[in-house]
């Protein structure tokens, strides 16, 4: 059995500056990566990242900002390192689809399909949307306009095209996920791509006549290739041009928004089958977020930026809040004033207050501590890892703010209250209670690791003995 890992957000446009929902992603993705590395190994994992920079959408936005469209990629991708880096999301590679060495990657594999024959040369008339880098069915069309970007009014397009021969192919994606050859999460996701399946699915067109922005198609240099071709190539191309990587291949996991599961959980598929290539296992499609019920947008003006939440929360705050404000696979939806409410409730009250509270303990009480209590926490408890196992981030953060098990949150909260430490005038008593709740704080410090660092490592540092005392607030309340 091999010991490795491997897991990818998707890549982002970069038309658009980082916000909350490609934090939600890349965040989930860190945490699953800390989680895994502190249990296999650094050198075990890898977590992939970065950002699409092809085609009509990114030239487009390029253009309207007077760039070349190299140019305007080169100054939105420091944004989203940056946002990364501010987040304290720790990726292994950033990945841009200009990178050359992915460019050759994307051409090698695209003339094994040709090869292969599993691309034809056809006529493709139809009504494209910009937004979405794709070409909308009827049935998709809502009043002649595409749902998702009801602002670009989708463009006739008609011209030669190479396409992929998906109709055949899907046959062999349909085949593999019955087989459970590879997985898709939740699986009711799985169950909306197998009846898309067999409803029966068309050929693709893989290639652009008129867009110049994009990877020169090997056979044919006057086209180049569909942007999400190039873009869902990243995945593997990554293990090919970085040194050592190659191990890595397939990927474990492919965590995506569920507005691009399609993509991921068949036509990435369907080019791996047609290059002989091995499929991921597992993809996940997460939810998406509405902002006090609508949707983030920016002619809406309502969108959050992860700079906007880590100003107003901490890195730590905007962490948690994030990943516990609704379950991973499902949709929800956010609001500053909730979340105003669950970081007063949840960290400033509840961890914050409670470390706050034993540290004030045990430096009133004038002991000594065990300074080697962290050293013996080697695994997260049982309930933490059989969530996060599962992608279960809510059910995971939840299960350590528990009042009913033996070291949650609550449940150490609720036991000082009724111990009412400070009454206590058996020394021994009040030693042997103190070391119970420092031993508890290690753990939930401990289990806390993956999701809030920063915090995690203040604690133990806090309560490493053997003099324990008081320090600032980990979370000041929000008024
Ligand atoms: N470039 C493609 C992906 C190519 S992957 C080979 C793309 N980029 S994107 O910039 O539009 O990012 C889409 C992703 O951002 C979603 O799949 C999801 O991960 C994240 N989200 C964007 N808005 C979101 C919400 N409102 N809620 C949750 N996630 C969101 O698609």
């Amino acid at each position: 059995m091999t010991k490795k890992k491997y897991i990818t957000t998707p890549i982002y446009y970069v038309n658009d500056v980082p916000h909350a929902g490609h934090a939600y992603t890349t965040l989930a993705a860190d945490i699953l990566t800390r989680y895994w590395k502190e249990k296999l190994g650094k050198e075990n994992v890898f977590f992939l990242t970065g950002t699409d920079e092809h085609g009509q959408k990114v030239q487009q936005a390029a253009e309207k900002k007077g760039f070349s469209p190299k140019e305007f990629a080169d100054s939105v991708v420091p944004r989203f390192q940056k946002a990364w880096e501010l987040l304290n999301i720790q990726y292994d590679y950033f990945i841009r689809t200009t990178n050359p060495q992915h460019e050759k990657v994307v051409q090698e594999l695209l003339q094994k399909i040709y090869d292969s024959g599993y691309i034809y040369k056809g006529t493709y008339k139809g009504l494209y949307c910009v937004g979405c880098e794709k070409f909308l069915t009827d049935t998709e069309l809502i009043d002649g306009k595409c749902p998702l970007h009801p602002n670009r009014k989708p463009v006739y397009q008609e011209e030669e095209n190479y396409f992929l021969k998906l109709e055949e192919l899907s046959k062999l994606v349909l085949e593999k996920i019955e087989k459970g050859e590879y997985k898709i999460l939740p699986k009711k996701r799985e169950h909306e791509v197998v009846s898309r399946l067999s409803r029966g699915v068309e050929d693709i067109s893989i290639s652009r006549a008129g867009v110049s922005w994009g990877v020169p198609i090997p056979w044919d240099k006057k086209q180049t290739a569909y942007v999400w071709i190039d873009a869902l190539i990243n995945y593997y191309s990554a293990t090919r041009i970085i040194k050592g990587k190659k191990r890595f291949w397939p990927a474990n996991l492919h965590f995506i928004g569920k507005d691009i599961l399609w993509f991921h959980a068949v036509i990435w598929p369907a080019l791996l089958i047609a290059t002989e290539i091995e499929l991921p296992k597992t993809i996940f499609a997460h939810g998406y977020f509405t902002i006090n019920g609508q949707k983030m947008s920016k002619s809406l003006g309502n969108v959050i930026s992860p700079k906007q939440l880590v100003d107003r929360y901490g890195v730590d705050g905007a962490r948690y809040l994030l990943l516990s404000a609704f379950s991973f696979g499902s949709d929800g939806d956010i609001s500053l004033e909730k979340f105003d409410k669950k970081y007063n409730a949840d960290l400033a009250n509840g961890l914050g207050n409670l470390v706050a509270r034993v540290a004030k303990l045990c430096e009133t009480s004038d002991l000594y501590f065990d300074s080697k209590g962290t050293k013996k926490l080697e695994a997260y408890k049982k309930g933490v890892s059989s969530k996060l196992d599962k992608y279960d981030f809510t059910g995971a953060l939840e299960y350590i703010w528990r009042f009913d098990i033996e070291w949650g949150l609550r449940w150490l909260d609720q036991l000082i209250n009724e111990d009412k430490p400070w009454q206590l005038k058996d020394k021994k008593l009040l030693e042997l209670k103190l070391n119970l709740y420092v031993l508890k704080i290690r753990e939930i410090a401990y289990n806390l690791k993956p999701f809030l660092p920063e915090t995690a490592e203040k604690i133990e540092k806090q309560f490493k003995g053997p003099k324990i005392k008081s320090a600032k607030p980990l979370f000041p309340r929000i008024k």
